[in-house]
């Protein structure tokens, strides 16, 4: 399973990169405004760092626009990864740049059948969102699961990135499952590692390791 990291802070970026538990980077223009840079230079200092599927997000929300801006983020790397709203004109410029061999991350998704709408266009990966149904006291986890099982039906291409991801169980969820990728804020990966009896356990080997005589 894949682990891409939530956010566009490059510091966070660089830690998780550096502990080998990311493959990539999601970002949006809520996370990218966090940021405080021009997005294409915020996009161009993500890809220095990682090496895998950065996505950045495009702002129009016709096919024209969003097909212009999909071709100018992909110019910036290889790696790059257009990530499109899934609306009617999303769709559309979602064929057009799969055709043209540009990757794309259908975002915003909310339902089963707009999942299926993705893959059919194309897309490379689905972002259903998981958190913020869970926001909405629905169990934003069974879409996931849905999306899963509707992609392994029809042997869809389409990977499914479990995003919105609020806390670890989402997380061992999602890898259950069998998503492909799931896409966790900073703080989830540092909650991921944490667990109070390894902490006891290390303070307990260094007290006892006192004990042992010096050569
Ligand atoms: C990532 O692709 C999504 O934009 C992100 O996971 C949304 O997360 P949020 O619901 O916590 O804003």
């Amino acid at each position: 399973m894949k682990i891409f990291i939530d956010t566009a802070d490059i510091g966070e970026i660089r830690e998780a990169w550096a502990m080998g538990a990311i493959d990539g980077v999601t970002t949006n223009p809520s996370l990218l405004s966090k940021a405080g840079k021009p997005i294409k230079k915020a996009i161009a200092e993500i890809c220095e760092v990682v090496d895998g599927p950065i996505s950045a997000e495009v702002l129009a929300t016709d096919t024209a626009g969003i097909l212009k801006e999909g071709r100018d983020l992909a110019t910036i790397h290889p790696n790059v990864v257009v990530k499109v709203p899934l609306i009617p004109d999303g769709l559309k410029a979602v064929r057009q740049l799969t055709s043209e061999g540009i990757k794309t991350n259908v975002t915003l998704c909310f339902s089963p059948s707009q999942a299926l709408l993705a893959a059919k266009a194309g897309a490379t990966y689905i972002s259903p969102f998981v958190g913020r149904l869970d926001d909405l006291s629905e169990d934003g986890m069974v879409l996931a699961q849905q999306i899963v099982t509707i992609y392994e039906n029809y042997a869809f291409e389409t990977q499914v990135l479990v995003a919105s991801v609020r806390h670890p169980l989402h997380m061992v969820q999602a890898a259950l499952m069998g998503a492909h990728v799931a896409t966790i804020p900073f703080k989830v990966i540092t909650q991921l590692i944490k667990h109070p009896m390894t902490d006891l356990g290390l303070a307990r080997f260094l007290e006892d390791a006192k004990q042992i005589p010096k050569d």
